[in-house]
């Protein structure tokens, strides 16, 4: 990953915190989703009065994405805090790494990890997510 690119999906994972609706947990989270052929979807929480129905950022952001056609992605950058203060890394619920195995290459899907454009860590969703069950498994 380049470091201009990351650098760019880290100020729009950055952004989504604007649209985060977090009224019960105040946690924000935004997420840039990076397709193959070199789109971004942003994406941020929803929270609801149910709790249950709570969606998190980065299934926003493959919900926008698959539900426009998309179905290859390289990359996720995802970022968060309470009060959308961003000082530690907010790793994927493991719900959303499921999701993330439904659609990605384990081995090569990039999962950014970011409280700014100078403080990043890349790791793969296989290092995420080892052993993880995915569409291969019902082949
Ligand atoms: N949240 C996300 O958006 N992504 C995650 O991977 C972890 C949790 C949200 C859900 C909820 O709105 C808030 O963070 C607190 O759990």
């Amino acid at each position: 990953m380049e470091k201009a690119l990351a650098e760019k999906m880290i100020d729009l994972a950055i952004e989504q915190l604007n649209f985060s609706y977090t009224p019960y947990s105040h946690f924000k989270v935004g997420a840039a989703l990076l397709t193959r052929g070199g789109k971004l979807y942003g994406g941020c929480n929803i929270e609801n009065a149910a709790y249950g129905p709570t969606n998190c950022a980065e299934r926003t952001a493959f919900f926008k994405a698959v539900s426009e056609g998309e179905r290859q992605f390289d990359a996720i950058c995802i970022v968060g805090g309470k009060d959308g203060v961003l000082t530690e890394y907010a790793a994927p619920c493991g719900v959303c790494r499921q999701v993330m195995m439904e659609f990605c290459n384990p081995e090569t899907f990039q999962i950014i990890l970011a409280t700014s454009r100078e403080q990043y860590e890349i790791f793969t969703l296989r290092e995420l997510l080892p052993l993880g069950f995915g569409p291969g498994n019902l082949a």
